[in-house]
């Protein structure tokens, strides 16, 4: 009798964005005549910048022809990619980091999945911030990482609390742990961390021989120029951090596909006898094993938002939607709910004060408006919502216009 992955018996019975997308389809197939606005999951609404468009049709069109035809290209991403990222990337902000330590893949959700496949699963101590992007826990629970979920909470974790109280940047945990997620511009709440708070994380990975998760999918929406764009700024982070980034948020490719993670040369982790093994190499073991690449085109797309012309276009493309995050961000003020980001992210955090899926009941059904409960990204969501700024102008300021009726 073939037996099933038990661990998967721990989670909640689907993921946070269905189980929104359930109560959502219920609405609308009741409410067939009642337009709604969809402000839930993160996803992008504005057309792929024009130099992107282009690059996939110029790289369509090479594949068209014999001479320019491609089959598989290297599994970790065509060097014209990685060397575009190295440079636009790293090198602007003063980081070291060379074209090979960069790992293309098809997103920043499937790499922050896959790259525990290289850390041990048994005995690994789990650092996971709370409120969280539901992918880093479930991820693990799937993986048999932790224990059961009590009241809420997987044995076996350390919970990194992001309240009020910290302005939603967890403390050092007391105790030791191994793997470390932070995301920072976060998802959900849209805080930023300092340099000071991240150089404060390095050390503690650095003592701990631990390695930090740092997932900056959000980069594109840093406006304070004084917080680290990236982890590799914090000097020796390129011995104890993984950078995760994606194009999704940054250039709207959520459709298209394409992300990369970066993995320093001096990374190590160590084998049960003490000894240090590469990590970027295992990874690469992993990367060539189990991916193809991305296509090229989609990769012809990605390296050109490193032109002139494309990092103004990208920039306009993030610019616009910090214009709906502050428009989102005062109107909720002006309802006198007290609410962080939205200045350097795409999401604003909203303290409710009341159960977060009544709030988000509330939300669908008075206002037609769809958001995300804070208790679906962990226990201190609770209390919480999550509007996101990704719309079109009009539908933003109808769905402000919308709320702020409901909870007249
Ligand atoms: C979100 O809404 O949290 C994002 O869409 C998540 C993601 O990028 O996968």
């Amino acid at each position: 009798m073939i037996r099933i992955n038990e661990n998967y018996l721990k989670l909640k019975a689907s993921y946070l964005f269905a189980d929104i997308a359930k109560r959502v389809n219920a609405y609308t197939a009741a409410n067939p005549d009642k337009p709604l606005i969809r402000l839930g999951i993160g996803d992008v609404t504005e057309p792929l910048p024009e130099v992107c468009v282009k690059a996939l049709h110029e790289g369509a069109d090479e594949l068209a022809k014999r001479e320019t035809f491609r089959g598989y290209g290297p599994e970790q991403g065509y060097a014209f990619l990685r060397e575009a990222i190295a440079q636009g990337e790293y090198a602007t902000r003063g980081c070291t980091i060379a074209p090979d330590e960069i790992f293309v893949s098809d997103g920043a959700k499937c790499d922050s999945a896959n790259i525990q496949e290289i850390f041990a699963e048994e005995g690994l101590k789990l650092a996971i911030p709370d409120p969280v992007y539901p992918v880093y826990i479930d991820t693990n629970v799937m993986a048999g990482r932790t224990g059961a979920n009590v009241g809420g909470r997987y044995e076996g974790v350390t919970y990194l609390e992001c309240t009020p109280e910290n302005n939603y940047v967890p403390a050092i945990p007391s105790e030791p742990t191994d793997l470390i997620y932070l995301c920072f511009p976060n998802n959900p709440t849209g805080a930023v961390a300092t340099r000071e708070q991240l150089t404060a994380w390095v050390e503690y990975a650095k003592a701990n021989q631990a390695i930090i998760l740092y997932d900056v999918a959000y980069v594109a929406f840093i406006r304070d120029e004084s917080i680290p764009h990236s982890i590799y700024e914090i000097p020796g982070a390129d011995e104890v951090a993984i950078e995760l980034r994606s194009f999704s948020k940054t250039a709207g490719f959520t459709g298209t596909r394409c992300a990369y993670t970066v993995i320093p040369k001096k990374l190590q982790a160590y084998d049960s006898t003490g000894k240090a093994h590469s990590l970027h190499s295992m990874w690469n073991r992993r990367h060539t094993t189990k991916f193809n690449g991305v296509s090229y085109p989609v990769q012809k797309a990605a390296a050109a938002i490193y032109t002139p012309e494309g990092q103004a276009q990208v920039k306009a493309l993030s610019d616009f939607y910090l214009e709906n995050a502050a428009l989102i961000r005062t109107a909720m003020q002006d309802l006198g709910l007290s609410c962080v980001g939205g200045d350097n992210a795409p999401y604003i955090w909203i303290n409710t004060g009341r159960d977060s899926w009544e709030f988000f009941d509330l939300l669908l059904n008075k206002a037609g408006v769809v958001c995300t409960p804070g208790a679906g990204f962990g226990k201190c969501g609770e209390g919480h919502v999550r509007i996101s700024a990704f719309n079109s102008r009009a539908n933003v300021e109808n769905a402000l216009k919308r709320i702020a009726e409901a909870l007249a």
